[in-house]
């Protein structure tokens, strides 16, 4: 039986329409099919290079609205087509804005035995469909080149010709086409005329998987904060008073300054925090590196580090609270 490749749409600028050709930015993200998306792809049948093409709507969304149950669903499409003996791979069309939360999610939430031979490549796209010159084509080409690439596995993500993981990957720019980054790990490869150059080795599979169980509005909550020059505990304090509510406080993740510090101010009620059983975690909001020793330097020490950016500890610490029994 003929092999397929497996096309799944989330939406985001890749799918978005402007009135104007002209516009790369006054536009409505979230428009068109991943049907049509797949017809505008230069070269498809000689990228597919026998393969069948097969294409799902699965969302359709601006990824910055995305909620709790479109990752539930996604994973759940995910999981059947990885699942048959006749798909080789899949490629997911999505927003650019919280792609690299979405790639994390997969990436920790697909089991390994369904990753190590079959890639799950996630696309998107900087300008509009309806652009003069689409960035979205060539880059779904590209994505389907390295779902089809012998050897390549796991969750990755393909922008302007370079190849990122999951883990490392990042919306570094609002505007450029090549609008993603892999900090100091770099990008796995890269994507040129067809053919995949890697730079480093595919990256590893979580061979710890483990699925946020139930209806997604349950998942715990975690939040995210900021500690800056005048912050305050009063997020902290607001967040707690909120604890009552339907879905319950479980965790905060703190962007901390430089070596993942948080002012005194937020710290102490952070401490409070912990003392009534909500998980608090430190990640470091430079855009490079990550929090580093093991030994409490400094008081913030108290909250566990996380070696992460802070959106994807998030979902990192949602895991964690999840498999708690
Ligand atoms: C989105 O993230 O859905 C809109 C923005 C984009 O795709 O660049």
């Amino acid at each position: 039986m003929t092999e397929k490749l497996v096309f799944l749409g989330m939406g985001g600028t890749i799918a978005g329409t402007a009135t104007s050709a002209g516009d790369n930015v006054g536009y409505t993200a979230a428009q068109l099919g991943v049907h049509a998306l797949l017809e505008s792809v230069p070269g498809l049948r000689v990228v597919l290079g026998g393969h069948a093409a097969l294409s799902e709507q699965v969302c359709q969304i601006d990824s910055k609205d995305l909620v709790p149950a479109n990752w539930q669903l996604l994973w759940q499409r995910v999981m059947h087509y990885l699942g048959m003996d006749t798909v080789a791979g899949i490629v997911v069309t999505h927003g650019t804005d919280t792609l690299e939360e979405t790639a994390y999610f997969l990436s920790r939430t697909v089991p390994a035995d369904l990753l190590r031979s079959k890639p799950l490549v996630l696309t998107c796209a900087m300008r509009p469909a309806s652009s003069l010159t689409p960035d979205g084509p060539g880059n779904m080409a590209d994505a389907a080149t390295v779902a089809l690439c012998p050897g390549a596995r796991g969750v990755l993500v393909v922008c302007a010709g370079k190849i990122h993981s999951a883990a490392h990957v990042q919306k570094v720019h609002p505007y450029r086409t090549d609008a993603f980054d892999s900090g100091e790990a770099g990008p796995v490869g890269l994507v040129e005329e067809g053919h995949v150059r890697l730079l480093s080795h595919w990256p590893a599979v979580d061979t710890n998987a483990g699925m946020l169980a139930g209806d997604a509005s349950n998942w715990p909550r975690v939040e995210l904060l900021l500690s800056h020059a005048g912050a305050t505990g009063a997020l902290v304090r607001a967040l707690l008073q909120d604890r009552a509510e339907e879905s319950p406080l479980r965790g905060i993740v703190v962007a901390g300054t430089g070596n993942g510090t948080i002012h005194q101010a937020m710290e102490a009620a952070l401490r409070d925090a912990q003392a009534q059983g909500v998980r608090v975690v430190r990640v470091s909001r430079c855009a490079y590196g990550q929090v580093v020793g093991g030994a409490p330097a400094h008081r913030s020490g108290v909250f566990v580090a996380a070696g992460l950016s802070a959106v994807k500890a998030r979902i990192a610490l949602m895991l964690e609270i999840a498999a708690q029994p």
